[in-house]
């Protein structure tokens, strides 16, 4: 799925706010315009009212991006801009992609994140649970090596 040149703009400039820069998680323009173009990725955005921001131009909350592998899909980015934090959009756009994720057929979810990001409980409030660890996977720009934790969620 290639997205159209607004919402590329519109999902760069969330990435750039939300992501902490010492952990290098955030995607430069490239590499999601190449994933858009050679993975089976999708993506969604949600607007400050939980809306899905459908028009040019309209102002967007947060996004997540996605890949396909037959019946499984990776959460691959997953941010709300922190002006519009804390008030359950987050909650409402993991929700929207699980929901569409089990619509399209998919079977069992995926997602890596770093050990201690408070995302951890509000993917455990979805259902998510850990599968496995890999020791030391992200490294800060200050050097320190972070164990990146896998977690699932089966669809039935
Ligand atoms: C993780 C993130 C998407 C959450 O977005 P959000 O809109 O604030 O999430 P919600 O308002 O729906 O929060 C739902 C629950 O998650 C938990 N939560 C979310 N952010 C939290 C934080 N910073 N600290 C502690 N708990 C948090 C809380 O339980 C919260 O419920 P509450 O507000 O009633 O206490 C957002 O903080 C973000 O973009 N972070 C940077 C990018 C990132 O790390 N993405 C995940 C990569 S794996």
């Amino acid at each position: 799925m290639i997205a159209p040149e607004d919402d590329i703009d519109r999902i760069m400039a969330v990435m750039e706010a939300a992501f902490p820069p010492e952990f290098g998680e955030a995607w430069n323009r490239r590499q999601l315009i190449d994933a858009m173009i050679v993975g089976n990725c999708r993506y969604g955005l949600i607007g400050p009212e939980g809306d899905e921001p459908v028009r040019e131009g309209d102002e967007v909350a947060g996004f997540f991006l996605a890949r396909s592998v037959l019946d499984e899909e990776e959460l691959l980015l997953f941010a709300i801009h922190p002006s519009f934090r804390r008030r359950g959009l987050g909650g409402i756009l993991l929700r929207r992609f699980i929901e569409t994720a089990r619509n399209r057929g998919m079977h069992r979810l995926f997602l890596e994140m770093r050990r201690g990001n408070p995302a951890a409980g509000l993917y455990a409030a979805h259902g998510f649970r850990p599968v496995g660890i890999r020791p030391g996977y992200y490294r800060t720009t200050d050097g320190v090596r972070l164990d990146a934790i896998s977690q699932e969620l089966v669809l039935v």
